[in-house]
């Protein structure tokens, strides 16, 4: 039977539920039950997460934590962090405790410009059309000013856009290349909305626009964060080698992109869980990010490490296109929530301190697997979630949790212990 539907988005809630656990699950009734399971008793907060999106049938929770003792620029702060994998949040507030009494980490804004493109096609004279661009320039500014107001108020805006010729890589390709400052908000609908107000104005009969669109590739919308100790202060034992297994790791990830993509991912385990617990968009940072570490050609480490006069120095340079106010960030109360915790940062802020997050969770990993290798510490936290599934009253918990103290865990490991402990009762 087919399961292809017309006007699906048309029915209730209810309506589309009893609709897909009737046609997709041989156990309806438990599909149901899951699905209601996770409803929100507070009618209005419900229906304010069921209009984020369409099609909308429950809530997905994911933790919602915080790693404190973070020192950015000499301020204390908690970081809210949304993020499932076990290990993430404690190794962040391992790492904050770490550098809080080693002069915690420094940011810095390095540039905040986000771009746009109207990519079309024309396949007359290039002289003729720069002719058009530089004439009708001023009309297509004027085409935004009132888009543009309230964001020149705030010193934002428009800074500035440019013909460019493409058609050496695709035949009668030309886009016009803007750039924008747009303040605290992460800016994609104004972008968007300025791009489309420009083509219409641009358009002509022999210019065929193809889209106009924000670019998510942000390498000018960039943040520095680091660190720096004296290499003495950084290891109980043996300060100096393990200080350089440390950038070795790091030289291994700008020549091997297999490690630098996971090297990389470290890092994104930190920012990502910033950029959700504030309500930003983690599939635009994630695009950016990674282009941004093959802008040289190659996938590279996005941080960098040195040992200088006996100081250890760690750093890194992000791209972060984030926003403090529009979206979701003042709209989901835990994304409010979050920015309050943080003090209402501005998008400058939060770039900082997103950042940091960042390099914290890569310094966890690296000394992690230059010292005593992940799995140790990964695996320890790793241990309740494989006892929860093993249905272990709280005094097998106990023992199991005391008994793989100093052992190996693996989920084998823990399953055979788990049964051997039941059959001997
Ligand atoms: C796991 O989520 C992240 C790490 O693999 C990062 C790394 O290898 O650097 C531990």
């Amino acid at each position: 039977m087919s399961k292809i539907i017309t006007g699906f988005s048309k029915m209730t809630k209810q309506e589309k539920i009893d609709w897909l656990t009737d046609n997709f699950f041989i156990n309806p009734i438990r599909a149901k039950e899951t699905l209601q399971q996770y409803f929100n008793e507070d009618r209005v907060l419900q229906e304010l997460h069921d209009d984020f999106i369409e099609n909308t049938l429950s809530n997905f929770y994911m933790p919602y934590g915080v790693a404190p003792n973070f020192v950015i620029n000499g301020k204390d702060y908690a970081v809210p962090m949304v993020v499932e994998e076990s290990s993430v949040v404690a190794a962040a507030s391992l790492v904050a405790k770490f550098w809080s009494s080693r002069g915690g980490f420094k940011t810095s804004i390095i540039s905040t410009t986000k771009v746009g493109q109207i990519h079309f096609m024309y396949k007359g004279d290039a002289d003729g059309l720069q002719f058009y661009f530089d004439k009708i320039k001023p009309q297509l500014l004027r085409a935004t000013e009132s888009i543009t107001k309230n964001m020149r108020q705030r010193s934002g805006g428009i800074i500035d856009f440019e013909l460019r010729n493409k058609t050496k890589e695709l035949a009668n390709y030309y886009q016009i290349h803007v750039t924008f400052n747009t303040q605290d908000s992460m800016g994609a609908n104004f972008i968007n909305s300025c791009l489309e107000a420009i083509a219409d104005e641009f358009k002509r009969s022999d210019i065929e626009i193809v889209m106009s669109i924000l670019s998510n590739y942000v390498p000018e919308c960039l943040v520095r964060a680091e660190v720096s100790c004296p290499v003495t202060d950084l290891y109980e034992k043996d300060a100096k080698r393990y200080a350089k297994k440390f950038i070795q790791a790091i030289n291994i990830a700008d020549v091997e992109p297999y490690r630098a993509v996971t090297h990389n991912k470290g890092i994104m385990n930190g920012i990502d869980a910033v950029v959700l617990a504030t309500g930003n968009d983690f599939r635009a940072v994630e695009a950016g990010v990674h282009a941004f570490a093959s802008r040289d050609g190659q996938y590279k480490s996005l941080s960098h490490a040195e040992i200088k006069d006996g100081i250890f120095k760690f750093w890194m340079d992000i791209p972060l296109a984030l926003g403090t106010v529009g979206g979701l960030t003042k709209l989901h109360p835990l994304a409010k929530l979050s920015l309050e915790l943080l003090d209402n940062p501005s998008a400058e802020e939060l770039m900082q301190i997103t950042a940091t997050a960042g390099l914290a969770q890569n310094f966890a990993a690296l000394r992690a697997l230059t010292t005593t290798g992940i799995q140790k510490g990964h695996m320890k936290l790793h241990l309740n979630n494989i006892i929860k599934q093993l249905d272990a009253s709280e005094k097998e918990k106990v023992f199991l949790i005391k008994y793989f103290e100093n052992k190996t865990i693996s989920h084998n490991a823990v399953v055979e212990k788990y049964r051997e402990m039941r059959s001997r009762k």
